[in-house]
């Protein structure tokens, strides 16, 4: 028999994931509450959109699909992430209103990236990051549609974070060693991410969180997770091994191409819906609540 070997890292995050059990408690719960807390503002549910690039418009439709889910975002109060884009793309963003972190690329060109990061604290954005984890590739930096990746430093995360009034968000974080990093030069969140699997073998973001969550015990660090979210048990799991919230991928594509602004509310209504049904069935009524109490794990 033929032995395949398993290096995709979305397929191992997946079976993970699946892997996690819920049990119920019913006795004395209640309808639970997904409001959410983040950075100081409230927001209607712990699930985020994802840092997206390079959508163009569906169908013939008037707007961008990176235009059409942030004004989803905003219309269903969460928080709002989009990627690598140049500062004319993030003004229409801005424009949509939806509270927003722009995560800037690694660029070799050191002036783009605090330009980006600039103009975004200019025109107005809730955020700005970066992804450490488009540095590298196979032939040694990454070259990202024609742009050049660059090395990274504590030092330049740092002063990134100095030079803007903005919450930093490194996303890309896949160990306790990097978030501890983090933590040290003041970035107030971290993405816990494998960023769809660039990394083969990559740890399920899932499974590093409780030891990245330990590591940063008493930090002023919010913890996002993705790779892999498409319904509310994964955003249940997630939370309750450790993030304060999740943000969906590419389960969000379907919907966004179909049916643009309203298909994105929809589905992430329903994420919602599935996510407050499941705390109610478990006995946390706030999403501050949540831990693993309810949880099992099986080995597939
Ligand atoms: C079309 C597309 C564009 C993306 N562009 C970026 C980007 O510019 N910056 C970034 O940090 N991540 C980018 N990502 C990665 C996502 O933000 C996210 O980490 C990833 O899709 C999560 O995995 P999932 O799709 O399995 O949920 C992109 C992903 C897709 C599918």
């Amino acid at each position: 028999m033929e032995y395949t070997r398993l290096s995709d890292a979305n397929i191992i995050t997946a079976k993970y994931m699946d892997s996690i059990l819920i049990k119920e408690r019913l006795i004395d719960s209640v309808v639970a509450d997904t409001k959410t807390e983040f950075f100081g503002e409230n927001f209607d549910m712990p699930i985020f959109t994802p840092a997206f690039s390079h959508l163009g418009k569906y169908n013939g439709r008037e707007f961008t699909g990176l235009e059409e889910y942030s004004v989803a975002a905003k219309n269903k109060n969460i928080l709002n992430f989009v990627g690598m884009m140049e500062n004319d793309m993030f003004s229409k963003i801005a424009a949509t209103g939806a509270k927003t972190v722009r995560i800037v690329k690694p660029y070799a060109d050191n002036g783009k990236v605090r330009d980006q990061m600039q103009y975004a604290e200019r025109v107005g954005a809730f955020g700005i990051g970066m992804d450490i984890d488009h540095i590298f590739g196979n032939t040694g930096l990454d070259i990202v549609i024609g742009e050049q990746m660059a090395v990274q430093t504590t030092d330049m995360l740092a002063s990134y974070i100095e030079s803007s009034k903005l919450p930093f968000v490194v996303k890309g974080v896949l160990s306790a060693d990097d978030a501890v990093k983090c933590a040290e030069i003041g970035a107030k969140a971290i993405i816990v991410s494998h960023h769809h699997g660039r990394l083969p073998y990559a740890v399920p973001p899932m499974m590093v969180l409780p030891e990245i969550k330990e590591a940063l015990e008493g930090k002023d660090v919010k913890i996002i997770v993705d790779c892999g979210i498409g319904s509310g048990a994964d955003v249940y799991k997630a939370i309750a091994l450790g993030a304060d919230a999740a943000a969906v991928g590419r389960s969000m594509l379907p919907s966004l191409e179909k049916e643009g602004v309203a298909g994105v509310e929809k589905f992430l209504q329903s994420v919602s819906d599935e996510l407050r049904f499941i705390m109610s069935c478990t006995g946390f009524a706030k999403v501050s609540d949540i831990d693993d109490s309810c949880l099992y794990q099986y080995l597939t």
